[in-house]
């Protein structure tokens, strides 16, 4: 009886944890993605972070003016001890407040020279999308050559690195679009697309090996039932950027899929990408070997930056959007 009751509490215990430990994830992801830089506002709190970052400060001022991550340029000039890098060099990487004329890099981060055969926009269109889309097929997805994967949202930002780097493993991969986005898609190497907007995916007779989500919009049951006994669904988005209905059903859908996805054989994982020199020096040797090739949507000038990001917050960015100096 004793027994019983222990490990009922345990089970309860051990429930809560995951909740908590998922929502901390979740809200560490929303404040991570790449139409603001939500980390400046308020770093202790992640809300008032995402509001001060959308919406300003108490005196309706946003708190950073400072945006963007991902950047791409020439080196101006370099600290006296940094031996690998010199001015003249070309290099794109990631640095908070990048939307501007000069960053300011620590040499050991995030920053690497730029391949002779990509321009300054495809380079600096890279960083923060592509390493979601390495880090979660590799990393969390675990893929392997001759698997089949399928990538819901395949025609947005993360979308088009993920199926180039997914053919780039050696993968079988179906991309999820709408109609307008189908010969997109299919330029970039999806070997099969499936349109939302005709067909459902999670109603065919696929199976696959890895699902890399970015949004949503399926419930676990759905994303089990076309999943192989052990495969995997990593759950890297919710959706195009910005705010759009069914935000918080697919976020709570999400956290289902989580808690539940640990009582059965396959996994339904989330995270949060991370920023680091090797796997931009990956990145950078899949574009020089021509294997991933960054699709522009649109460019805008630096001084058009609020129009590109309420372009890219309307959620239907065909590839990335650019900001250029010139
Ligand atoms: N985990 C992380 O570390 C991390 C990092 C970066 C981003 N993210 C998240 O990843 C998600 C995608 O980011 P992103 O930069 O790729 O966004 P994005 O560029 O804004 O994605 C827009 C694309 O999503 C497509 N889309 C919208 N609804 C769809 C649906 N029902 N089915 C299939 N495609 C649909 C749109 O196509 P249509 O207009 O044709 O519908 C559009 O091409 C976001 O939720 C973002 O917050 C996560």
């Amino acid at each position: 009886m004793k027994l019983k009751r222990t490990l009922k509490w345990s089970a309860r215990v051990i429930l809560l944890a995951l909740i908590l430990g998922f929502l901390v994830g979740f809200i560490a992801y929303w404040r991570s993605t790449n139409e603001c830089d939500r980390k400046t506002g308020a770093p202790g709190n992640p809300m008032k972070a995402v509001l001060h970052c959308e919406y300003g400060g108490p005196d309706g001022k946003p708190k950073d003016t400072r945006l963007g991550v991902d950047y791409a340029g020439t080196v101006e000039a370099v600290g006296k001890n940094v031996t690998n890098f010199k001015p003249g060099d070309e290099v794109f990487g990631g640095k908070n407040g990048a939307l501007a004329e000069y960053v300011c890099v620590l040499v050991d981060r995030s920053v690497v020279l730029k391949p002779a055969n990509m321009t300054f926009e495809q380079a600096a269109s890279v960083p923060v999308a592509a390493i979601t889309a390495l880090q979660g097929l590799r990393d969390k997805g675990k893929i392997q050559p001759g698997q089949k994967v399928l990538v819901n949202g395949a025609s947005g930002g993360v979308g088009t690195f993920a199926v180039q780097i997914a053919k780039s493993f050696g993968a079988k991969v179906t991309g999820v679009c709408s109609t307008r986005n189908v010969d997109l898609v299919r330029s970039i190497g999806a070997d099969h697309v499936i349109d939302y907007t005709k067909e459902d995916f999670t109603n065919g007779t696929e199976r696959y090996d890895l699902i890399f989500d970015l949004i949503g919009n399926h419930s676990f049951s759905e994303r089990r039932r076309i999943l192989n006994p052990n495969g995997i669904c990593v759950m890297a988005g919710i959706g195009g950027a910005g705010w759009h209905d069914g935000f918080a059903t697919r976020l709570l859908g999400e956290l289902n899929a989580y808690v539940r996805s640990r009582f059965v054989s396959q996994k339904f994982i989330a995270y949060i990408a991370q920023f680091n020199k090797k796997d931009m020096m990956i990145l950078a040797d899949l574009m020089q070997s021509g294997k991933v090739t960054p699709v522009i949507d649109r460019t805008y000038k630096l001084s058009e930056t609020a129009d590109a990001l309420r372009y890219l917050e309307q959620g239907h960015a065909r590839g990335k959007v650019v900001i250029n100096l010139e």
